[in-house]
């Protein structure tokens, strides 16, 4: 796929740069300027999703239930993971490239954290995240001070649904403090960006009013610094209802399967192959 040397970044006019560093994100900040994050777990995405503009792509450990198809993202592995962030980054040239760390692979202190951070920046990562506010904070600690950047990710975080309780709104009532607090710690302990995830719109903005890093909110209103979907979701390529908190932006899952049966019905009509697609 062929880029222009330098993009508009972060889509603001005469900016530009050849590769997003996690500094122009805090910048963006700074300048009031807003951006979106998409999750990205193979080769044409990110390749899209770079030429389009999106300044910053997550491999999630979403490729969980959007990739391998399990329930939850309990279940997935740095194994799993390690590929898909290495075609991500093979296939991008201007986008910074996230790597999430996934359940079991950071929880047990800094040096485990470490571990798997270095192996995810090895395979073309530029930066991690993990999820945890101030239960985590040894571990944003020793990763910065190893050189890592680290996005945090508090408020609903699912890999730990079994002790939240399911999927469940943060930040309500009493709850605010403690969803603020470990925007605090995440942020004093080096992390260069946090993710909001189902946080009350009052609470994430009065997070990231307070933050000198870019908060982004995924079902945390429109105050918050960036955004973040599930691209599946966005596109619509995953079926059923979404969550309240996503906005469909295309159907693909009725484009794909219009094609799938065109394709199929000129196969079955002797239509496909045509002459022109045959070799003489
Ligand atoms: O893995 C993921 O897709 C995420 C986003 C929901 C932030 O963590």
């Amino acid at each position: 796929m062929e880029f222009p040397d330098e993009i508009p970044s972060l889509y603001g006019p005469g900016k530009t740069v050849k590769r997003v560093r996690t500094r122009h994100l805090v910048e963006a900040k700074e300048r009031g300027e807003k951006w979106a994050m998409l999750t990205s777990y193979d080769q044409y995405t990110a390749a899209l999703f770079d030429e389009a503009g999106i300044p910053a792509l997550l491999v999630g450990d979403s490729a969980a239930n959007n990739v391998y198809g399990y329930e939850t993202t309990l279940q997935v592995s740095v194994e799993e993971l390690l590929p898909l962030v290495a075609a991500v980054a093979r296939s991008t040239r201007r986008t910074l490239i996230v790597a999430d760390l996934p359940f079991g692979s950071y929880e047990a202190g800094p040096a485990q954290a470490l571990e798997t951070a270095v192996r995810f920046m090895k395979a073309g990562a530029h930066a991690v995240k993990l999820e945890g506010g101030r239960r985590m904070a040894e571990q944003i600690r020793a990763l910065t001070g190893a050189g890592i950047p680290v996005m945090g990710h508090i408020g609903f975080t699912p890999q730990s649904e079994h002790t939240l309780g399911g999927y469940r709104v943060q930040g309500r009532d009493a709850q605010a403090a403690e969803v603020e607090a470990d925007a605090h710690a995440v942020a004093d302990a080096g992390a260069f960006a946090v993710v909001l995830e189902m946080v009350t719109s009052s609470v994430a903005a009065e997070i990231t009013k307070r933050l000198p890093i870019p908060t982004i909110g995924i079902g945390a209103g429109s105050e918050t610094d960036a955004q973040v979907l599930v691209w599946q979701d966005m596109a619509g390529l995953r079926q059923g209802k979404p969550p309240r908190f996503v906005k469909r932006y295309a159907d693909l899952a009725s484009v794909l399967q219009g094609a799938v049966k065109a394709y199929a019905d000129e196969v079955r009509a002797g239509e496909f192959p045509a002459k022109e697609h045959g070799f003489e």
